[in-house]
């Protein structure tokens, strides 16, 4: 009988994160969720647990070489080889570019994009070995526009396209797929954070005339981690109401 697949799903103690892991449990994946905090880590599990979903969930600090480096070993020990990897683990700190103090820059860069290369580069040479890889890296409607008080964060998340086209074309002929995915605004925390005047603006932008849904997002990457989808490499799928068309 074929293996379950595992997938680890970094930062999933946020909005598309934890609905990530509750839909991939109902397709039959081993899940393994991350945070970099204990606490909500262990309430993520037992929310799911109480909506009949078992999943893992392991601690890392996706901007930490070394500790991404330990949570993978205890991944490989106690769960299996890693098959699917979603690098979904991202944070704001929005200010206008006079007002962003170097502190706000390197928080967003280090976890929005070191954090892809630390986890992806942990992962990879396991995968190439077993000639079977699904990497997706979440970005954002924001790093395809630009947002005004998002420098940091928009070049972050713009630089996860370079990364996933450039590892696409160096491990497509080992099996494994590498793509992006680029939610718009979902109605998620981060999102609600936005104060409310600003966000009905946001809104205003959007010509499907609402926000997102989190499980508009974990279709796009059920699709983009089946098998039905091996053809489809270094693409980025956007899922943003309309707001940008790119
Ligand atoms: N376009 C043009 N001007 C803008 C503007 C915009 N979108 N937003 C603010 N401004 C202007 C204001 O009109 C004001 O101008 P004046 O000084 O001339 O009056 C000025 O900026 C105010 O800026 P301040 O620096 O004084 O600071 P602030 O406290 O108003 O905050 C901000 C600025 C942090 C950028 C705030 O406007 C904000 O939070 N904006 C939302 C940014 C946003 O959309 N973030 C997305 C979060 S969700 C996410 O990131 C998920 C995803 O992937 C989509």
């Amino acid at each position: 009988m074929e293996r379950k697949k595992v997938a680890l799903i970094t930062g999933s103690t946020g909005g598309i994160g934890t609905a990530l892991c509750k839909r991939l449990n109902q397709e039959g994946y081993i899940v393994v969720g991350n945070s970099r905090c204990n606490d909500k880590a262990l309430a993520t599990k037992n929310a799911l647990k109480l909506q009949g979903c078992n999943i893992h969930m392991v601690q890392g600090d996706v901007s930490d070489f070394e500790s991404v480096a330990r949570m993978i070993k205890s991944i490989e020990r106690d769960i299996g080889p890693i098959d699917i990897l979603i690098n979904n683990a991202g944070i704001t700190r929005d200010a206008r570019f006079t007002k962003m103090n170097k502190e706000d820059w390197d928080e967003v860069m280090n976890i929005n994009l070191t954090g892809v290369f630390n986890c992806t580069r942990q992962v990879i040479d396991s995968m190439i070995e077993r000639g079977y890889g699904r990497i997706i890296n979440i970005s954002s409607v924001n790093g395809q526009k630009g947002q005004f008080g998002q420098t940091n964060y928009s070049a972050a998340k713009a630089g996860l396209h370079g990364f996933t086209k450039s590892l696409a074309l160096e491990v497509a002929k080992h099996g494994i797929t590498v793509n992006t995915i680029s939610p718009g605004y979902i109605g998620t925390e981060m999102v609600m954070a936005v104060p409310e005047k600003l966000r009905e603006q946001i809104v205003a932008q959007i010509p499907v005339g609402r926000l997102g849904h989190i499980e508009e997002v974990a279709e796009a990457v059920v699709y983009l981690i089946s098998d039905q989808s091996s053809f489809m490499t270094g693409s980025n799928l956007s899922i943003n109401g309309g707001q940008h068309m790119y």
